[in-house]
């Protein structure tokens, strides 16, 4: 509380998650919070816990409501404001109110929530049962931004360039005359951040790319292009990571063998280059949330990203521009810095890469087939004008055959999998309803020009309760 208090927050967000009230490890807050009089805005689980502590029933339901919903406005106020009377959002909880706390009105209601938005306006304490930060939820963006301009009274004055100035001059503070160690992958938030830190310090940065095998179609290639002007270190561990993953087939000891595989790797790398102060990361907002989160896989995901122990073994020091940062404005700060669209624009990709998309046994055979129909795929919706409209899209190589006719002949062979989906922050994904001509059009030229597989499959779950990988 007093840590808030000194902080003096415009106001305050109470955010979704997974938990009920009810159980006993459910994230509460003090509950003084809701008498500081800086503005509340409860979403979802946030919500549950404005009527637990403020005096209203919460009812404990035996089954999750996910998906959409129609909500309909019936007190427009600040919260609402030009907005339609009624609009699609999206659902995703357990328990819901069933009485308000006393001083509440309710704003809308959907078929399945009477009191989908509630407030008590004296007390600027608001709240929505539905997910405005989704991009499944009409209007979701202008609802945060009414209570950020008109209920919390801030001002939308962050931009791109404004960061790109601010946050050079602060490495070139934090860093001084040290030099520092930056591990690129080809991703955009890696990009960025080297970019930055070039721009700051020039050479003084050492960007080392690690091509580990499990990358996309002459993807390593590209990288070395798009960064030849700074001193790239390129290092070809794809063997030894290959060899890792030898009889492996468990997703999670793949990963661990390939984050450890990537310290032991980049630290000989930096020991070549001799003294260095600095590891410069990519990290994002998003991570650190999740890297404060008591629960959820989301915290071992990710964990190989991070270069883990080598900071501390070496006596390094972090520097992460983006760490306030989320994915779209890091796209926003690499248009400002000039970047490539190829990487601006391009999709999130897992640090373990292939090894993860060939589920089962990775070979190299295996990945090059993988490689050609994911190549296919990722090309005809470039074609299509379709790769910007879904947050990632790419090939699955799957552990079955079956059985097909070719010719006159029949064939046993590999089946391939699409996902595409879309998404605001890969934390939940919708998969995406791509046309079925289309559809049609990768999965023959798969077949056909991809030796060794007769049958593609699309994949048409969500996440949650799937994920968005299949491994
Ligand atoms: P899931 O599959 O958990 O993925 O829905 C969410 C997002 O994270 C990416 N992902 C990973 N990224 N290392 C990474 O750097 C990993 O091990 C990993 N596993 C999944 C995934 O591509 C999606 O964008």
């Amino acid at each position: 509380m007093e840590e808030i208090r000194s902080r003096q927050p415009r106001g305050l967000v109470l955010s979704g998650g997974p938990s009920s009230i009810y159980t006993d490890d459910a994230p509460r807050p003090d509950g003084n919070l809701f008498s500081l009089n800086i503005p509340i805005l409860g979403i979802c689980y946030g919500m549950q816990l404005t009527a637990f502590f403020l005096g209203g029933t919460v009812h404990r339901a035996d089954r999750r409501e996910y998906g959409h919903a129609r909500f309909h406005v019936t007190d427009r106020g600040d919260l609402f404001r030009d907005l339609p009377d009624s609009f699609n959002v999206w659902m995703s909880h357990g328990d819901h109110i069933t009485a308000m706390p006393e001083g509440f009105v309710s704003l809308g209601h959907t078929a399945n929530a009477p009191v989908a938005s509630m407030a008590r306006r004296d007390r600027r304490i608001f709240s929505v049962q539905f997910h405005p930060e989704v991009v499944h939820t009409e209007h979701g963006a202008a609802i945060l931004k009414n209570f950020l301009y008109h209920i919390c009274g801030c001002k939308g004055e962050w931009t791109p360039e404004y960061f790109v100035t601010g946050m050079t001059r602060k490495i070139s503070e934090q860093v001084g005359n040290g030099k520092v160690v930056c591990g690129l992958s080809g991703g955009v938030d890696s990009a960025v951040t080297a970019t930055l830190i070039y721009r700051a310090i020039g050479d003084r940065l050492i960007p080392v790319f690690v091509d580990n095998g499990f990358l996309r179609l002459n993807e390593a290639e590209k990288v070395r292009e798009s960064f030849a002007f700074m001193n790239l270190h390129f290092v070809d561990a794809s063997e030894q990571f290959l060899n890792d993953l030898k009889d492996v087939t468990d997703p999670e000891e793949k990963r661990k063998r390939i984050g450890h595989r990537f310290i032991r790797v980049f630290e000989a790398e930096a020991l070549k280059i001799g003294k260095i102060d600095f590891l410069a990361q990519g990290t994002l907002y998003p991570d650190v949330i999740e890297s404060v989160s008591t629960w959820g896989p989301s915290a071992t995901i990710k964990s190989h990203h991070n270069v883990g122990g080598l900071p501390e073994k070496m006596n390094l020091k972090l520097v992460e521009p983006l760490r306030e940062l989320f994915k779209d404005e890091v796209r926003n700060v690499g248009r400002v810095l000039e970047l490539p669209d190829m990487i601006i624009g391009r999709h999130p990709f897992p640090g373990p890469g292939l090894a993860v998309r060939v589920l089962g046994d990775v070979t190299h055979d295996r990945l090059d087939l993988l490689r050609m129909a994911d190549a296919i795929f990722i090309e005809e919706l470039n074609s299509a004008d379709l790769y910007h409209s879904v947050w990632q899209a790419f090939a699955v190589l799957l552990p079955v055959q079956s059985v097909g006719v070719m010719g006159d002949e029949r064939t046993y062979e590999n089946v391939v999998a699409l996902r595409a989906v879309t998404s605001v922050d890969g934390m939940t994904a919708d998969w995406a309803k791509l046309p079925a001509e289309f559809l049609a059009r990768v999965s023959s030229r798969i077949i056909n020009e991809v030796t060794g597989v007769n049958r593609v499959v699309y994949d048409i779950s969500s996440k949650p309760p799937s994920t968005i990988e299949w491994e």
